[in-house]
């Protein structure tokens, strides 16, 4: 993969698994512009890049908003000149709990920022890439995205959907020399669980920021976030997975019997389909004219 001097935007880069990704960017040579809703955060963010030599150029944006996407790339392209990559990656972990105690408003909150944010960005952001002659887009999944999780129904939608979305635009964008990865991280040490301090109150935000009710220290998701992987080994694994060109990042290994759970399950859904009385004879049919061979 061609880093050097190329630009690449981040979302949700001013901490966490964004501003990760940045750093170990960065120091591959790229120019780095740090795209967040939390403008002070970039701010100190950037200038940890810039005592390291990178690059850096930060913008307040809010993901779910499409004029601030186009405005990031039109200030990422007069500063640097050109727009190679993207990483597609603010999110926010929704509110896990049982499915009668969501609200429309936290589905909709997790919806428009995990989801709608990166089709945004992708929107925003290849054409530009196109002009550039081609580079990167890696979409910011999460295990979430290979195995449905209980009690996180939003967030496993969206993250699902940011996997396959992946898998069409990896194809769909491969004539123009544009690689398309999902990065499917499980738990890394961020702060993910405290997600709602980015909530707006046009996402059902009742409260304002001083009042805001985060998990104590103690719940079970502020410890299994604290005790995630170091946020560092993601950028490292970004970077090693892109020389690689891999589609599909993994971050640990160590969920691969659980994800092989699934894949059998849907190959024995399989297997009885093809034994069915009812479908069993369209067993050799061609696949559709669309379907990746
Ligand atoms: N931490 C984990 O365990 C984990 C695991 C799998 C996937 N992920 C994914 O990684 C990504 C980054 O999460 P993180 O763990 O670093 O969380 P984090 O809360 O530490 O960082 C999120 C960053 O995104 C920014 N942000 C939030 N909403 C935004 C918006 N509307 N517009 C612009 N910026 C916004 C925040 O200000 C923050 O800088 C998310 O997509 C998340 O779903 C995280």
């Amino acid at each position: 993969m061609d880093f050097s001097n190329k630009t690449v935007l981040v979302s949700g880069g001013a901490e966490g698994i964004g501003f990760a990704i940045a750093k170990a960017l960065g120091l591959q040579g790229m120019n780095v512009v740090l795209g967040d809703i939390n403008e002070e955060g970039a701010r100190e963010a950037a200038n940890e890049l810039k005592t390291l030599g990178v690059r850096v150029l930060v913008i307040k944006m809010d993901v779910v908003k499409p004029e601030d996407w186009f405005s990031a790339v039109g200030l990422a392209t007069s500063e640097f000149g050109a727009l190679h990559a993207l990483i597609n990656n603010a999110g926010v972990g929704g509110k896990p709990g049982p499915i009668e105690g969501n609200t429309l408003a936290d589905w909709q909150w997790c919806v428009d920022v995990n989801l709608m944010g990166v089709v945004q960005g992708m929107q925003a952001c290849v054409p530009t890439i196109k002009q550039s002659g081609g580079g990167f887009i890696v979409n910011v999944g999460s295990m979430a995205g290979l195995l449905g999780v209980p009690f996180g129904g939003e967030y496993t939608a969206t993250k699902l959907a940011v996997v396959g979305l992946s898998e069409a635009w990896a194809v769909e964008l491969a004539p123009f020399g544009i690689h398309v990865a999902a990065l499917c991280p499980a738990f890394v040490s961020t702060r993910i669980h405290l997600s709602e301090r980015n909530r707006a109150e046009t996402h059902g935000q009742t409260v304002s920021r001083a009042q805001i009710e985060l998990p104590p220290e103690d719940s079970m998701m502020s410890q299994v976030v604290t005790n995630g992987i170091d946020k560092d080994l993601v950028g490292s694994r970004v970077v090693e997975a892109l020389n690689q060109k891999e589609h599909l990042i993994i971050t640990h290994p160590n969920y691969r019997s659980a994800v092989q759970a699934r894949f059998q399950a849907i190959d024995s859904a399989f297997e009885r389909a093809a034994k069915s009385a009812i479908v069993g004879h369209l067993i050799n049919e061609p696949l559709d004219a669309f379907v990746p061979q």
